[in-house]
């Protein structure tokens, strides 16, 4: 199987898992509430973080079904930062996922809820993880870690904080980039390893910091250079809104080998698992050479 198909079966399985979820929002009064919450779910994204934790688990051999709560919740929570961040008073985005932005359908008020309301279910889905034992309360806190003050919402208040500033420093920025995208993505690698007793923690810990930095990095290139058929989000916003980037603070070809050195250390870090870790190696040179 090629990293192509394998990357697709594991989107396919998270997916599965999304649609019972989906369903269950039938319930969900005002109608617009759960209309919003299915739509910002329901019109795409690559799953990368689902697959991480899929993947993750495979390699350190945690069961599948230990973790595909954990990848829900966190799938919500990823959902909830991405609508948040495209309201008007953030990155003021119309498109997300190839489609017009929450708050675009369904107008700003909407759209906070929508946010809040994805942000309180997983929360609610961790809860009945740690009913299952001491480890999964261990994963779940570390998974709101990331989410939380000081983890992704640090990282987006700083970005805010550093918009049309034309002196952010590169220790500001990489503060930005480990904390807005780097901790949401450390969080699919270290739930597994938590859950296996720690085993692997420190290695998937590295492993989180250097990917999203690669990410963002890749991100910010792609805001640039990238093709909104593809992308599914206007490019050219970063700069229009005076974002602080691996662009701005280092040009172009500067981000690019920056990316590139990123790239070499998660593929250094992988290289120090026991298991069979070809296709974590592929997912990362995936996030360096993705258009999407
Ligand atoms: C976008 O994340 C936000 C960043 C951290 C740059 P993704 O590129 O994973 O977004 P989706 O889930 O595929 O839409
Ligand atoms: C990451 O940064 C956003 C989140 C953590 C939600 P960006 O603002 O660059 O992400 P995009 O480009 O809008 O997807
Ligand atoms: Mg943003
Ligand atoms: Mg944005
Ligand atoms: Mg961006």
């Amino acid at each position: 199987m090629n990293f192509k198909e394998q990357f697709g079966n594991f989107a396919k399985d998270f997916n599965a898992r999304l649609d019972g979820f989906l369903k269950s929002l039938d319930g969900c009064e005002p109608k617009i509430l759960s209309d919003s919450l299915k739509y910002s779910l329901e019109i795409g994204g690559k799953r990368i973080r689902p697959v991480l934790i899929y993947a993750a688990a495979d390699l350190i051999g945690v069961p599948r079904e230990k973790v595909e709560g954990f990848a829900l919740a966190l799938e919500l929570v990823h959902t909830y930062s991405l609508i948040h961040d495209d309201l008007p008073e953030m990155d003021n985005d119309d498109f997300r996922r190839g489609k017009p932005s929450n708050h675009k359908v369904f107008g700003a008020g909407n759209a906070v809820l929508a946010g809040d309301g994805l942000l309180n279910t997983a929360y609610s889905l961790l809860f009945k993880e740690c009913a299952k034992g001491a480890e999964y309360v261990s994963a779940a806190s570390f998974l709101c870690d990331c989410a939380g003050i000081y983890g992704m919402i640090a990282g987006q208040s700083a970005d805010l904080l550093h918009e049309r500033d034309e002196n952010c420093t590169e220790e500001e920025l990489f503060f930005i980039y480990e904390n807005k995208t780097g901790k949401l993505l450390t969080a699919p690698l270290a739930v597994p390893a938590i859950l296996a007793g720690g085993r692997y923690l420190e290695e998937f810990k590295k492993l989180g910091h250097h990917l999203g930095c690669l990410f963002q990095i890749t991100d910010d290139i792609l805001d640039v250079e990238g093709d909104f058929s593809i992308l599914g989000k206007t490019t050219g916003k970063d700069d229009s809104e005076g974002k602080s980037t691996a662009i701005s603070v280092f040009g172009l070809n500067k981000a690019k080998s920056m990316a590139d050195s990123f790239l070499e250390k998660c593929l250094d870090i992988l290289d120090g698992f026991e298991g069979d870790a070809r296709f974590l190696k592929e997912l990362v040179r995936y996030v360096r050479t993705r258009r999407d």
